[in-house]
């Protein structure tokens, strides 16, 4: 066929000269239309990390750290994070912020997230709607005044607010996914086996007000590293996952908003 389409050619003196030696690749043996496939024999001689990296679709998580800033087991769980190169998201406490302001400033260094976890975590489902307002009000100007001004999303204390109180609200509002119930049980190895239920996409609750819950995030970390996950913020989650987060609205994750029922 291709000697016909050249002896044609050469008649009609379009090709002279490279018709004897055809430089066109014959591509009829490999699907163009589809997604392009790693032949088997290939795939065997990768290795296992590089293969992993070929074939598995990037995994995220979100890593949440509760009531801080603690000027020892925050810096703690920030060197680590560090190490591992993993980022976070910090929802802190108003009150515990004067004299840690060094702790943001370096959370916002190191390519954290930070949010509001009220002034002194009340519940806000049952206080008044003023009170509301001034204990996210009060943190969210400590919080500009040390980092200057930017969205900082609420995380309302025990994940508790209503719909009512939603209204209030002016950013979103970050619930969680996974709950190792770090604070009640105090202990690094009850908390880390958890590890079990973490997902793509998931958010963890964890607190950084305690010791055993750093060494628990760290090798949460460690562990669903060598599963193959990154960690991000939780507004990476959102970017990532192409999803708006909109004010007032509870998620659990970017793709499960949380319901008041
Ligand atoms: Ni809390």
């Amino acid at each position: 066929m291709k000697k016909l389409l050249c002896a044609c050619l050469a008649a009609l003196a379009l090709l002279p000269a490279s018709c004897a030696q055809p430089v066109e690749p014959d591509i009829s043996a490999y699907d163009t239309a589809g997604t392009a496939e790693i032949p088997v024999e290939i795939l065997g001689e990768l290795e296992e990390d590089v293969l992993e990296d070929l074939v598995e679709a990037p995994k995220y998580v979100a890593l949440t750290f509760d009531d801080g800033p603690r000027a020892d087991t925050t810096a703690r769980l920030l060197d680590g994070l560090l190490e591992r190169g993993a980022a976070a998201t910090f929802f802190v406490i108003g009150e515990q912020i004067p004299g840690n302001e060094p702790l943001l400033l370096r959370m916002k260094a190191e390519g954290h997230q930070i949010g509001n976890h009220t002034y002194s975590h009340v519940r806000l489902l049952k206080a008044e709607k003023d009170a509301v307002v001034e204990e996210i009000h009060k943190t969210e100007t400590l919080l500009k005044e040390v980092l200057g001004d930017s969205s900082f999303w609420l995380r309302p204390p025990y994940g508790l607010i209503g719909a009512e109180r939603s209204k209030l609200i002016r950013t979103p509002m970050i619930y969680w996914s996974v709950d190792p119930e770090d604070w009640k049980l105090l202990n690094k190895d009850k908390v880390v086996a958890v590890l079990g239920a973490v997902q793509p996409g998931d958010i963890i609750l964890l607190h950084d007000f305690y010791s055993t819950s750093v060494d628990a995030a760290l090798a949460l970390v460690d562990a669903l590293q060598a599963e193959g996950y990154d960690f991000v913020t939780v507004e990476e989650l959102f970017r990532i996952q192409e999803v708006e987060p909109q004010a007032g609205v509870l998620y659990a994750r970017p793709d499960r908003v949380r319901t008041w029922g």
